[in-house]
């Protein structure tokens, strides 16, 4: 039985596994040939208990494609409504024989408390502002398909850091295979102590594009902020919105990233994410693969032979 629950915990030689999983997923499926029957008669939950486009639509459509049979169940619909906890719903979801649980919950950790009470393999989808290790994944796959080897690469992270599990699980990643990880924003969002993260922190916004080759715009969550946040949404847009302008700072062949959903014209103008350096879809179509192969490895299945690259 195995979980994924934190990207802090995989060596580089694991990343190079699920990464080299999800490629030959990838060369695997195309338009005709839609599933493998890598998971069939196997049954995996997903347990949204926050709202979700990308991550639980890729997860359904994941398990579809390995034939495996899904359920989804979101916080409306369920019995939480009515005051069950997460530790009755998911004792029932193991109950009712699912063979693995993919869940997003609001509090960090929450994950990691069902992998200590479940007998099933727990696939992290997002817990609070912990950790969204599968977005790390299909992030840092992205970039490797354009840019080969991450070591020594200059990836800038713009936005709502100090809430964002996305940025938290691909600082983790990045690190491991290597990367230059500098944090932007404004000093109420990207708070110098993030260094401890071991990446460098910095306030200045074209010093930090120049010349960077992955640029991360992160939203920023409303939801997860006190009322009366500085900088306003304007002020922000203002000080560190992603427009031509800045983006000509930015190294010639740099690639512009964004997890979604994207707040258009506060953290990135339409043009750069509809334009020629935007793969902000290409993270979306790879989160499919990136997934099959966490559910696939996460079931047992043995992965690619790989030679750890760095
Ligand atoms: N990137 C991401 O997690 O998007 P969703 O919240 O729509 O799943």
């Amino acid at each position: 039985r195995r979980h994924l629950l934190t990207l802090e915990e995989l060596s580089l030689a694991e990343l190079d596994q699920i990464h080299a999983t999800a490629a030959s997923f990838k060369k695997i499926l195309t338009r005709s040939v839609k599933k493998v029957p890598a998971l069939r008669g196997k049954t995996i939950v997903n347990l949204f208990l926050e709202p979700s486009t990308r991550t639980r639509m890729a997860f359904d459509m994941a398990a579809k494609r390995l034939s495996a049979d899904t359920i989804s169940l979101d916080a409306k619909s369920s019995s939480t409504t009515k005051g069950e906890s997460l530790r009755d719903t998911a004792q029932n979801i193991e109950a009712l024989q699912a063979d693995m649980i993919v869940v997003r919950h609001s509090a960090p950790g929450s994950p990691l408390y069902l992998s200590k009470i479940l007998g099933i393999p727990v696939i992290n989808a997002g817990d609070g502002a912990h950790e969204h290790p599968t977005q790390g994944l299909l992030d840092t796959f992205t970039m490797r398909e354009r840019l080969g080897s991450l070591k020594g690469r200059r990836v800038v992270i713009l936005g709502d850091i100090l809430y964002s599990r996305v940025a938290r699980s691909n600082i983790q990643a990045l690190k491991t295979f290597g990367a230059d990880v500098t944090l932007v924003g404004p000093s109420t969002l990207v708070p110098k102590h993030l260094e401890a993260l071991g990446v460098t922190v910095s306030h200045d916004l074209r010093s930090a594009l120049a010349d960077a080759e992955v640029v991360m715009l992160l939203r920023i969550q409303h939801e997860r902020q006190n009322a009366g946040m500085f900088p306003s949404i304007g002020e922000y847009t203002s000080m560190f919105g992603l427009n031509q302008q800045r983006a000509a700072w930015l190294h010639p062949n740099a690639i512009i990233m964004h997890p979604g959903p994207i707040n258009r014209g506060v953290e990135i103008d339409s043009e750069l994410a509809d334009g020629p350096r935007s793969v902000i879809l290409d993270q979306v179509t790879n989160g499919i693969a990136v997934r099959m192969a966490v559910l696939y490895l996460c079931a047992g299945g043995q992965p690619e032979y790989v030679t750890p690259t760095g």
